[in-house]
């Protein structure tokens, strides 16, 4: 069957605009639950007002869009304004840099007496993405997570093709209505195994979230994959070099991933700002020796905003000490879009 979705244009012009040279996403898209932990770390009060204004200060960071193409927001962010009463999606659209919003729900168990999950969120999903085009989102995240457990065999094969499918149904979904899908299907680095069953079960994953796709009739050249790096497990004995994480990374993704696929995107998944930028850079120096035709970025959550929330810490005197940290971090992590972080 041939494509035929008019917004094939548009969809491939955005998902370019967000992966253009020397540019990534922030993931600034917490839920008001799971930003709770970060907030604690620096003795703020999780309310919505020290969200919004949070969000604003990484948002108005003097000169960022030179950095950061896209934001992805959380549905309360999307929904709340800068201090001049201008909503965050307008406010981003004025200065260059594409709004997107988290689409999921959140996880929930996949069968009785497990902890495999599937993820939440097509209740009303056409409605809300209609919704929140109109308002000037022009992508959108979805994250399905996926645990690594040698002595369970997990993940187990229903788990790979359930949140494969999930993922595929999404994707079509907001092509249909002109939003740009992420496509996260996380393979979460908890544990003790090694880099290689790391990089076996991203194989098994990546493989199935891209026959799902194609099953759903994806458009790829529209599409954006954002996936975990292959390390080994944070309770890992062994610990790797950058440049190993960056060749198992770049074999995986060259075994799996389509080469119309628009872009691929990383999250940082609790790395350290330095390990992450360094395992970006590493990758893009290699790119040119190994068989890769997209883009290699970043959309990373925790790895662009560590510093800038400490350096922040509730206080309005600390903002701009908090929009140095931010900006110095997305320089870092652009130059190594390109390969050359020198640290
Ligand atoms: P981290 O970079 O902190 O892993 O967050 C990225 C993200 O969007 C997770 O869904």
């Amino acid at each position: 069957m041939i494509h035929n979705n008019s917004n094939e244009s548009m969809l491939k012009k955005n998902a370019e605009f967000i992966v253009q040279q020397g540019k990534g996403i922030l993931a600034a898209d917490e839920s008001p639950s799971s930003i709770v932990k970060r907030f604690q770390s620096i003795g703020v009060e999780n309310t919505a007002e020290q969200r919004r204004i949070y969000r604003q200060i990484l948002f108005t960071t003097p000169n960022i869009q030179q950095y950061i193409s896209g934001i992805i927001m959380h549905e309360e962010t999307f929904n709340q304004s800068n201090d001049s009463s201008i909503s965050f999606p307008m406010m981003l659209t004025q200065s260059g840099i594409l709004p997107g919003i988290k689409l999921d729900r959140g996880l929930e168990s996949l069968t009785i007496n497990t902890n495999e999950t599937i993820t939440l969120g097509f209740d009303d999903l056409e409605k809300r993405c209609e919704d929140f085009f109109t308002r000037g989102a022009r992508f959108a995240k979805w994250r399905c997570v996926l645990r690594i457990n040698q002595t369970k065999n997990q993940p187990t094969q229903v788990a790979i093709l359930n949140n494969a499918i999930i993922l595929a149904r999404y994707a079509s979904i907001c092509q249909a209505k002109g939003l740009v899908p992420i496509i996260e299907p996380e393979v979460i680095p908890d544990g003790d195994h090694d880099i290689y069953t790391c990089q076996y079960v991203t194989e098994k994953v990546l493989a199935a979230a891209f026959t799902a796709l194609s099953d759903y009739n994806v458009y790829l050249e529209g599409c954006l994959l954002k996936p975990n790096m292959i390390t080994p497990g944070h309770e890992a004995k062994k610990k790797v070099k950058s440049s190993d994480i960056a060749l198992a990374t770049i074999t995986t993704l060259s075994r799996t991933c389509p080469a119309a696929l628009a872009g691929i995107v990383f999250l940082s998944g609790g790395q350290s700002e330095e390990d992450a930028t360094m395992n970006l850079n590493e990758m893009n120096k290699l790119i040119y020796q190994q068989k890769c035709p997209w883009v290699l970025t970043f959309s990373f959550g925790r790895a662009l905003q560590a510093s800038a929330l400490k350096a922040w810490g509730g206080k309005r005197e600390n903002e701009s000490n908090a929009q140095h940290s931010f900006l110095k971090r997305a320089i870092a992590n652009s130059s190594a879009s390109r390969g050359e972080y020198d640290g």
